[in-house]
């Protein structure tokens, strides 16, 4: 295959960063937009690659050029974390979809193809969560996993703001679907399912953000503040590893024989799944046993609400796991890391980028 042109858009976070390594590895051309390139760094002189430092809502800027120039458009623009649905719903929207809107226009008026990044909260909560009791084995796997092309789509009632990034992402799917329809616009759907490595969010004392359980362990691991389990830690979830997700990633990007046109993919470990509980012991214990000093205090492991943690307006995904059927027979791609090892090298990588231990 010759090598593309690739713009991917919000290249600057966590699978941005480790997605455009690899493509350079491939031998592509790769510009990258976003407001910061720190995780970037390791690949900001390569020859191939272009940075370019922009807000996308600043709307007084060549993108429509730099679509029309490219083979590709990766669109991994967004708002990802929960905290932020809760305390900013507005901004959540406008970023998630409005913006978002906009490239794919811009791809259908040039007739770019499109990779966009969903996500696996457009399907909401589980079949368990909504009707439980009148299911004969309510707990049964079979309840919450999710198939991109068939199950329905669940969200909790308006005033639960935390559903408005799913909606987003969801009426953006829907959006790209109808383009596809009417104006043939040939774009591939990504749904992540908690992908996990290097480089993932920061830790809270950093800044003011909100980013994801993993951070808030790590951070109370190395203050000895307590682990917090939001509503008791019964939620389930299932962890990808970056390297994994990667690799599928890229088999879309290649698209063997139009494979991947006009098609929704969930990228996910199924085999990974794990309650919010056992993942803070998983951690607790990883880390006393292999990155901890000698006696080390460890933090103790409480339990929180949604409200308590998140403010008004948070609700939950109970459940989701991947059918991975699509990626494994259109790509014969297979997810191959457990959750200890990719947590043992997450910590690995978290020990090393922040190794003073405040506890
Ligand atoms: C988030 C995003 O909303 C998704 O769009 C994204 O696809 C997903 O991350 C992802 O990484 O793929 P979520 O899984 O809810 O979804 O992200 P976390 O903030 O890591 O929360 C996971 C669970 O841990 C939730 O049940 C949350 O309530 C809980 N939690 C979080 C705690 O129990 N303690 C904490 O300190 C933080």
């Amino acid at each position: 295959m010759k090598p593309l042109h690739i713009l991917t858009l919000g290249a600057g976070g966590f699978i941005g960063s480790h997605l455009t390594s690899r493509l350079l590895r491939e031998g592509h051309r790769v510009i990258a937009l976003d407001t910061h390139a720190d995780k970037l760094a390791d690949v900001l002189d390569h020859r191939q690659f272009t940075f370019v430092e922009h807000d996308i809502f600043n709307h007084d800027f060549p993108l429509e050029q730099m679509i029309e120039e490219a083979d590709l458009v990766v669109d991994l623009i967004a708002h990802a974390n929960p905290g932020l649905y809760v305390r900013q719903p507005l901004d959540v929207f406008r970023l998630n979809f409005n913006e978002n809107l906009r490239i794919a226009e811009l791809c259908v008026k040039h007739q770019r193809r499109l990779i966009q990044f969903s996500s696996c909260e457009v399907y909401g909560k589980s079949l368990t969560a909504v009707c439980g009791d009148q299911l004969k084995e309510p707990h049964h796997p079979a309840h919450a996993t999710f198939a991109e092309d068939t199950t329905d789509l669940i969200m909790g009632p308006v005033e639960k703001h935390r559903w408005i990034y799913a909606c987003a992402k969801q009426l953006l799917e829907r959006v790209l679907h109808a383009h596809g329809l009417e104006r043939k616009l040939n774009y591939t759907i990504i749904r992540p399912f908690n992908f996990i490595g290097p480089k993932i969010d920061y830790l809270p004392r950093d800044t003011d953000g909100v980013p994801r359980v993993f951070s808030y362990f790590m951070e109370a691991l190395q203050t000895g503040e307590p682990m917090k389990l939001v509503n008791g830690g019964d939620h389930q979830r299932c962890y990808t590893y970056i390297d994994d997700a990667v690799e599928c990633i890229y088999r879309i990007v290649l698209n063997p024989d139009g494979v991947c046109d006009r098609q929704i993919f969930n990228i996910g470990s199924p085999a990974n799944e794990i309650s919010i509980r056992e993942l803070a012991h998983l951690m607790r214990d990883l880390y006393r046993d292999e990155f901890a000093p000698a006696n080390p205090q460890l933090p103790e492991i409480i339990s929180v609400t949604g409200e308590e943690f998140y403010g008004e307006g948070y609700e939950d995904s109970d459940r989701r796991i991947p059918d991975i059927t699509k990626a494994r027979t259109l790509l014969g791609w297979e997810p191959t890391w457990v959750v200890r090892d990719l947590l043992r090298e997450t910590m690995a990588y978290y020990m090393s980028a922040y190794p003073k231990s405040l506890a």
